[in-house]
């Protein structure tokens, strides 16, 4: 028997037939306009749409990037982290080998064991859960982590299950290497996907590769029981002010930034002593007599009690991501990121945009003003499932690496029955029935 009723057909008057009609018309309308308008839009010259694809585990072709958009382009207009899309155009159905995966109680992960490789959460973590294998025979997915040892030449095609890359995942944390070194000759990563804590929006392949943290250096549990707007400030931040360029962390001296300064709810703390340390030279004379001043706010101010705020901002460093993310989620405090393109961690499993802001670079004008016109509820919805998101996602190593396993199996799609996450919900008073501030 069905448990499904079939629910009465309900009558329609003439008059609301004669609504709907119009109303499919118009729908019809728009429909039509936006795909000329769309089909505009993507006639780019040189972009040549490939999908010829038709051996499942044919070898993937590279993206092309069309002419003037050269990532170098993109930097001489200000823009930074638009690096290459130089990895294979790759997914699941092209790249991946599902039949590995076949009879598994659960994801059994190898990793290749090399030495040097950090030992931050891929290393330590991942062996002692339950997805850790040794048997290579075994595995549903490699992974081979590239930081830093890698850096003059990785060896992913001799390593000895590589296969041409198949279930493979290229791990690289608080590093550079996939976004600048792996390209399309002897370094390609093939047929792998990517796990990178710098994942950028321009070469990320949802659904394939995996936005992962970095991890953070320090912890506040005491600050998370107090309420959002029970914090000592608003809006904190302190840290190293970049002299460079922008394309590593040079907008950080930007005026707009340095000035959300009002040295009472609002507090950015900024020292230029690490740029100087590195020779670089700061090049107008009044940018370095900002840094005196700067200094002395800079002394001001401790860390651990800035991070007694209702907002943490956390301004890309020299990559697009920041230790910073976990460490003010860990304070209760809201995050506010300045980035560009940037994919946040685990972005497939996890809601963030309920829990903080993201900024880019050239839009800092507008953080205060939006942090200003939020409602007291608001705030404090998104204090609680910003903690919500830590708790359950981020809070530990471990809990790291079930996370990671889980955007793993969240790239199956329930193909595999037994490799179907098991994501934690929010609590009840935060559940998607709660309808929305509208800000969200
Ligand atoms: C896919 O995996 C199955 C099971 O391990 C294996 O028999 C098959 O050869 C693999 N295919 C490729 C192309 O590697
Ligand atoms: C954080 O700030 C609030 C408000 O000023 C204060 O009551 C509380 O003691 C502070 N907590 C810590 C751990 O500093």
């Amino acid at each position: 028997m069905s448990t499904i009723r079939e629910a009465p057909e309900p009558k329609i008057s003439p008059y609301l037939q004669f609504l709907y009609g119009l109303f499919n018309f118009l729908l019809l309308g728009v429909m039509i306009f936006s795909f000329l308008s769309v089909g505009g839009f993507t006639k780019f010259p040189g972009v040549h749409i490939s999908n010829t694809v038709d051996s499942p585990l044919a070898q993937p072709e590279l993206h092309k990037v069309p002419q003037g958009l050269t990532p170098g382009g993109a930097r001489d207009q200000g823009k930074t982290w638009h690096t290459p899309d130089r990895f294979p155009q790759c997914s699941m159905d092209v790249c991946f080998n599902y039949s590995r995966c076949d009879d598994m109680e659960e994801l059994l992960v190898y990793q290749y064991d090399m030495e040097n490789s950090p030992s931050w959460f891929f290393k330590d973590a991942w062996k002692r859960s339950r997805y850790y294998t040794i048997d290579p025979e075994k595995a549903c997915v490699f992974l081979v982590t590239v930081d830093m040892r890698l850096e003059n030449g990785p060896l992913l095609k001799s390593l000895p299950h590589w296969n041409n890359g198949l279930n493979h995942i290229v791990v690289s944390i608080a590093d550079t290497w996939v976004s600048t070194q792996a390209s399309a000759g002897s370094n390609s990563i093939d047929m792998a996907s990517t796990m990178t804590s710098i994942t950028h929006q321009s070469t990320y392949r949802a659904g394939f590769d995996i936005s992962v943290p970095v991890p953070q250096r320090k912890f506040y549990p005491s600050l998370q029981r107090l309420k959002a707007l029970d914090k000592k400030y608003f809006l904190t931040f302190k840290g190293t002010r970049y002299l460079q360029d922008p394309g590593v962390g040079g907008f950080r001296s930007n005026p707009i930034l340095r000035k959300m300064h009002n040295g009472d709810d609002i507090i950015v703390a900024t020292t230029c002593k690490q740029a100087k340390l590195n020779g670089v030279s700061l090049r107008q004379p009044e940018v370095e007599a900002e840094c005196e001043k700067d200094q002395l706010i800079y002394n001001e101010f401790k860390f651990d009690d800035l991070m007694n705020s209702t907002f943490g901002l956390i301004p890309a460093g020299r990559g697009p991501s920041s230790f910073r993310l976990l460490e003010v989620l860990s304070a209760g405090t809201i995050p506010v990121v300045i980035s560009d393109n940037f994919v946040l961690p685990f972005d497939s499993l996890i809601e963030w945009r309920r829990c903080l802001f993201v900024f880019p670079t050239s839009q800092m004008q507008r953080i205060v003003p939006t942090l200003r016109s939020l409602n007291r509820k608001e705030i404090e919805l998104r204090r609680e499932y910003c903690l919500f998101i830590y708790r359950k996602f981020f809070v530990d190593d471990d809990k790291i690496v079930e996370t990671t396993a889980m955007a793993l199996e969240a790239r199956f799609f329930g193909v595999i029955p037994k490799l179907i996450p098991k994501v934690p919900l929010p609590p009840r008073h935060l559940n998607l029935e709660q309808p929305l501030p509208k800000s969200l």
